[in-house]
């Protein structure tokens, strides 16, 4: 499943000027659709990012299993799931991300058993699922491992009172939909609290469940017997947001970005202000400007409120032009540099070391995974014909371009084209000389 072209061209040199409206977020959108999976009803979702490739590839997965789409364009989906016709979709789609796994708590709520192919996405980190399944099988579930699948089977999922060993977002996502038909009561303790995990709770919430969220990342989940349909509003992507913010700022220009929310961004917004660019909250988004020559940061990556480990990538851009050492402590991945070599390349002069640097000891430590970046700026920036290894490392690659002197090919469109909806287009309106090739 790729795009219409997989290779982008960028002329760059020229500051980001306009405004730009936010698409629906992708880690959210794909969610709410699975989780329409747990009723029989029909669910209209609105601010859909449709045309974003990993939403076709969940439109897939939710149809292989009985899912009749009514609508799905126009930034709508309407959908319903009135029989489970299926409990498995192909070893294909399970390798285009990693949705799939979340299935499971419908599958086995409507017919007992799931068959879910082993999961892909992007390569940034070794990924694994064990949360997951642990969990699940806290709930009652029982699962057999094969080759090239899991197969679940439960005649009831019970609620129970589960630890996660780190916040994972998909783990409390897929607990949230697993134990929200379940019988009793679910306390998921060390759950993640992502934005886009507080959505599909709102979604939820709206189709009857009954989800209690506190203060010390625990999550309450008591079951009730049936969810109806509903219509809800994908939140605006502050992946997306952020991404375009860097590019604002290092190609020293001043963007509005229409949508963007300052409850869903503050740690991003103060490493934004510390430096030394600025940033406007207006009535419906946020307007992003370079100010001054900027100045080097420490910045550790974590899980909600921390700094996104998605915004690293193309902030590490804006770190490249401030002057004097800056640090990234990548704390939620173990493998989220691979992309830094292109950049060197380019011209960047960053750094990896397999030792904590930034302040904080991470899981990572005393391991030989390279998560820690060093960066010295200011760098001009080059162009190069460099080749993108996942969706955010693609969009740092497209700022660099942007702000890089001369023509840069950008190989592997598809990869940005997973996470960024009508990228050449926003772009482009931005006053980036951008086309597919
Ligand atoms: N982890 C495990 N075992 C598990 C689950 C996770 O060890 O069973 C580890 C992971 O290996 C990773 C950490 O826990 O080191 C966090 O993973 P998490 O489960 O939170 O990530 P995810 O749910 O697979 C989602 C987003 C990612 C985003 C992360 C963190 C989607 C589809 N993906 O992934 O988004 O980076 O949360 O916020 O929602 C992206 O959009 O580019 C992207 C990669």
């Amino acid at each position: 499943m790729k795009s219409k072209s997989s290779r982008f061209l960028v002329k760059g040199g020229k500051p980001l000027h306009g405004t730009v409206k936010l698409s629906g977020a992708k880690n959210s959108a794909s969610k709410l659709l699975v989780a329409t999976l747990l009723t029989d009803q029909p669910v209209h979702i609105n601010n859909f990012p449709c045309t974003i490739i990993e939403m076709e590839v969940t439109r897939q997965i939710c149809e292989s299993l009985g899912t009749k789409f009514i609508k799905f364009s126009n930034n709508e989906a309407v959908l319903q799931t009135k029989k489970i016709t299926n409990t498995s979709f192909s070893e294909d789609l399970g390798l285009i991300n990693r949705i799939g796994i979340l299935t499971v708590g419908a599958l086995l709520k409507r017919t007992g058993e799931a068959r879910i192919p082993k999961l892909g996405g992007d390569k940034i980190g070794a990924r694994p699922i064990d949360f997951h399944l642990n969990a699940l099988k806290q709930l009652g579930a029982e699962i057999n491992e094969y080759e090239k699948f899991y197969e679940l089977k439960a005649k009831a999922l019970i609620g129970a009172n589960i630890t996660l060993p780190f916040p994972s977002v998909g783990a409390t996502e897929n607990l949230i939909m697993s134990s929200c038909l379940a019988e009793g009561t679910t306390y998921i303790h060390n759950a993640a609290v992502e934005p886009e995990i507080i959505d599909l709770i709102l979604m939820l919430q709206k189709m009857g469940a009954i989800i209690d969220v506190l203060t010390d990342r625990r999550i309450v989940i008591r079951g009730v017997e049936k969810l109806k349909g509903t219509t809800h509003r994908v939140i605006p992507d502050r992946l997306e947001a952020a991404s375009i913010a860097a590019a604002a700022i290092a190609s020293k220009g001043e963007v509005v970005v229409k949508g963007a929310r300052q409850i869903d961004m503050i740690s991003f917004l103060n490493s934004i202000r510390l430096i030394g660019a600025d940033y406007e909250i207006l009535d419906d988004g946020i307007k992003f400007f370079y100010k001054q020559k900027m100045r080097p940061i420490i910045i550790e990556t974590n899980v909600h409120p921390g700094f996104m480990t998605d915004w690293q990538p193309p902030f590490i851009i804006l770190l490249t032009q401030a002057e004097g050492v800056s640090i990234i402590h990548e704390t939620v991945y173990e493998n989220r540099f691979g992309y830094v070599s292109e950049l060197k390349k380019m011209g960047a002069d960053i750094e990896l070391y397999n030792t904590c640097l930034g302040g904080s000891v991470c899981r990572f430590a005393n391991t030989n995974y390279y998560h820690s970046a060093v960066i010295k700026g200011p760098t001009a920036l080059h162009h190069a014909n460099i080749t993108v290894p996942d969706i955010r490392a693609g969009f740092s690659y497209l700022v660099a371009a942007l702000i890089a002197k001369g023509e840069s090919i950008i190989d592997g469109a598809h990869y940005i084209d997973r996470g960024y909806e009508h990228i050449t287009e926003k772009l482009s309106k931005l006053g980036v000389n951008i086309s597919r090739i």
